[in-house]
């Protein structure tokens, strides 16, 4: 994403439009907990056991025998032989080091009530939850689903499930029930936590209504538990067959369930993201690899310390919820904050007042977010005091140069760094970022990848700060940007990014699908024969002169909506069920907010091409259903023809421009070129 592409007008001091880099502050570097540059050579040079630096953050039952096992890659394990527990690592052992009453989650509801949970509170909870979860018949490797918005319980849920041994499959709350149901399914789930509703702009939103119509499409028969979060505000409905949470742990209140010692490579929970195909991902991750490192890299990126309150203010329905609101920061003991709502409710300073009131000191964010703050202006965070702020973060999507300048002047008072971190569900933490306090010349020479090794020499020269890109691959992360042949590309050029070796936050596999999970990520770059593999993320970037990353966005059929990652081919399929639509193409074209937005185009049937108004609601109705309102299309588009190559293939990239309102190139090799300025003039003309 470039300056120019029409985000929202703000002014920026001339001094800071000019500005090129930034170093954070002598003041955070002093207290930082990795500030030593050596860190990129010392994990190069003794890779792969630099990552013991990570595990050694954990407490673990039994020592691991080895670090990696590669013998049957790319089906990696790392920390072999190891046992340990999440839940005992994010719970117990801060209790046991004195820190029973230090806050560990400090929650605040849409409509201002608060809750703190202590580590000793938490603790409590989490055994009376998994005495009950194993009442219900709960085994270790059974998968639990949790479908539930931002309340503590969810969090609970997680880590009782963890003690157990039993992964977990949250389902985004924002999710239909049909989207709830595919995943209960895939999973093979016989156990669902829910909720009876939760606020939304002071509205009541009625969540165990969804649950239930998703229940009825799951093949299992079901146990579910349902927390009452909104009292007498609706019905707590329960129906026949469901637990109530509140009666469940007051029943198990003063339970000790013993932490079940899980294998390193024993799963930890499953996550479901988009794809290429309609179908979504079982994305698998396991107790002691993921755990490490999203241990690791809190401490080492989002300077993560127990006296610290940390806010990362994405839903734990995502992969940044589950890395970096609940794994990464309880195990390293800190408070961490939730909060239900959104962030202009009810006024547009919400979250200020939240950073204010805490004292918060470290801030996660995403781009979307960024963008819609400066929308509303500087009066908002100008109210309040947020001195608190020691680091800033984002994460998501690219996040274009004059964001991230505001960010840094208007949030972080030019006091603070930002860390603008790359990584996917799929890594399980961060790969790309700067090192917030690392900011000395490096000696480091850039050179080719060594004979024969895994790692190459290419040190970043400096580490500072440079809006609008990345930054380099994390000390002992591989991370390349290479043409379509698998080389390097030059300094200024684009690619496709690569990690071309192992890191513990990997996933192992796709739920019970390994031929999946090595045609989607392993296939493009590695050399079977060679026994080489390398891992494609599916995202475009460019090389910088000093070895600097910049994202560029999906290079598949996956678009990024306010964050949010959604399959295009879900869309799709979603509207082509719909009666009277033949065929249709969805895209993302760019938003100044949401970054992109959904754009579909549709083909009526024959007898369908007056119903232009009934296929709309329709096909609006159908994508609700089939995925949520993160999906809702921005425009629907009908046309009597989409445009398509001689060879029939639809033109996703010309519908792309289109929806963007940008040039639309050569079109001079389509079979139907006349429908392009059809099409376009509709989408203008709107
Ligand atoms: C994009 C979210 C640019 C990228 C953690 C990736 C980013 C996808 C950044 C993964 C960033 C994530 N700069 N793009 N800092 N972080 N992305 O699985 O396209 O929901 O492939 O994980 O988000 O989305 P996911």
């Amino acid at each position: 994403m470039s300056d120019d592409t029409g985000e929202p007008e703000v002014e920026l001091e001339a001094r800071l439009e000019e500005q090129e880099t930034f170093e954070p502050p002598e003041s955070f570097v002093e207290q930082a907990n990795v500030s030593d540059p050596d860190v990129y050579e010392e994990f190069e040079e003794n890779w792969p056991d630099c990552w013991e630096r990570a595990a050694d953050l954990l407490s673990w039952d039994e020592e691991y025998d080895t670090v990696l096992e590669d013998g049957d890659a790319p089906f990696y394990e790392w920390f072999t032989g190891g046992e340990l527990n999440a839940s005992y690592n994010c719970l117990d052992r801060h209790v046991e080091e004195g820190a029973k009453n230090r806050a560990a989650i400090k929650w605040e509801g849409e409509l201002g009530e608060t809750r703190t949970y202590t580590y000793g509170d938490l603790l409590n909870e989490v055994e009376a939850f998994a005495a009950a979860l194993r009442d219900l018949g709960v085994e270790e490797d059974d998968v639990v689903t949790l479908y539930m918005p931002m309340i503590p319980e969810l969090p609970i849920a997680m880590l009782a499930c963890a003690r157990i041994g039993a992964p977990h499959s949250v389902v985004f709350a924002g999710f239909s029930a049909d989207a709830l149901a595919t995943r209960m399914n895939s999973a093979d789930s016989e156990y669902l936590v829910t909720c009876d509703g939760y606020y939304r702009r002071g509205d009541a939103l009625n969540h165990k209504e969804k649950a239930d119509k998703g229940l009825r499409g799951v093949e299992n028969d079901v146990q579910t538990v349902v927390v009452d979060r909104l009292g007498d505000e609706l019905t707590h409905f329960l129906g026949a067959d469901a637990h109530d949470y509140g009666e469940l742990v007051a029943e198990h209140e003063g339970a000790s369930v013993e932490p079940v010692s899980r294998d390193a490579e024993d799963m930890l929970f499953l996550m479901y993201t988009s794809g290429t195909t309609g179908e979504p991902k079982g994305v698998k991750h396991t107790t002691g690899g993921y755990l490490a490192y999203t241990a690791w890299t809190s401490h080492a990126v989002l300077d993560v310390k127990p006296e610290d309150t940390y806010w990362c203010t994405a839903d734990i329905g995502w992969i940044t919820g589950h890395s970096y609101i609940v794994y990464g920061p309880l195990a390293l003991g800190t408070t961490t904050m939730m909060y239900e709502g959104t962030p202009d409710y009810p006024e547009k300073d919400r979250l200020w007042d939240l950073v204010e009131k805490n004292r918060v000191d470290t801030f996660y964010t995403a781009p979307t977010a960024i963008r819609s703050f400066m929308k509303w202006g500087t009066e908002y965070p100008e109210r309040h005091d947020l001195s608190s702020l020691r680091l800033l973060g984002t994460v998501g999507e690219p996040i274009n140069p004059r964001a991230w300048k505001w960010y840094y002047k208007h949030i972080g008072d030019e006091e603070c760094p930002i860390v603008d971190t790359w990584w996917q569900t799929e890594t399980g933490g961060m790969m790309i970022t700067t090192l917030p306090a690392i900011n000395e010349m490096k000696p480091g020479s850039a050179g080719p990848p060594l004979p024969g090794g895994m790692m190459i020499t290419t040190l970043p020269a400096i580490n500072e700060m440079k809006p609008g890109s990345a930054g380099p691959p994390l000390p002992g992360v591989d991370a390349r940007v290479v043409d379509a042949n698998g080389d390097e590309v030059e300094a200024g050029q684009a690619g496709y990014v690569t990690v071309n070796n192992p890191w513990p936050g990997m996933l192992r596999t796709l739920y019970q699908n390994d031929e999946r999970f090595i045609e989607e990520y392993w296939t493009e770059y590695s050399d079977e024969e060679a026994d080489e593999w390398v891992y494609f993320p599916e995202d475009g970037a460019k090389i910088d002169e000093d070895d600097y990353i910049t994202i560029l966005g999906r290079v598949d059929d996956v678009i990024n909506v306010s964050g949010h990652r959604l399959g295009t081919m879900e869309i799709e399929s979603a509207v082509v069920g719909v009666e009277g639509i033949a065929e249709a193409a969805v895209v993302g074209g760019d938003h100044d907010v949401k970054g992109e937005a959904v754009y579909v185009y549709a083909i009526p049937e024959d007898g369908y091409e007056d119903r232009h108004a009934e296929l709309e609601e329709k096909a609006m109705e159908a994508v609700l259903d089939s995925i949520g309102p993160i999906a809702r299309p921005e425009e629907i588009v009908f046309t009597p023809e989409l445009p398509k190559t001689r060879s029939g293939k639809i033109m996703r990239r010309l519908l792309e421009n289109i929806a963007s309102g940008d040039e639309l190139g050569d079109t001079s090799t389509l079979r139907n070129p006349e429908i392009v300025d059809e099409i376009a003039d509709q989408v203008a003309g709107d």
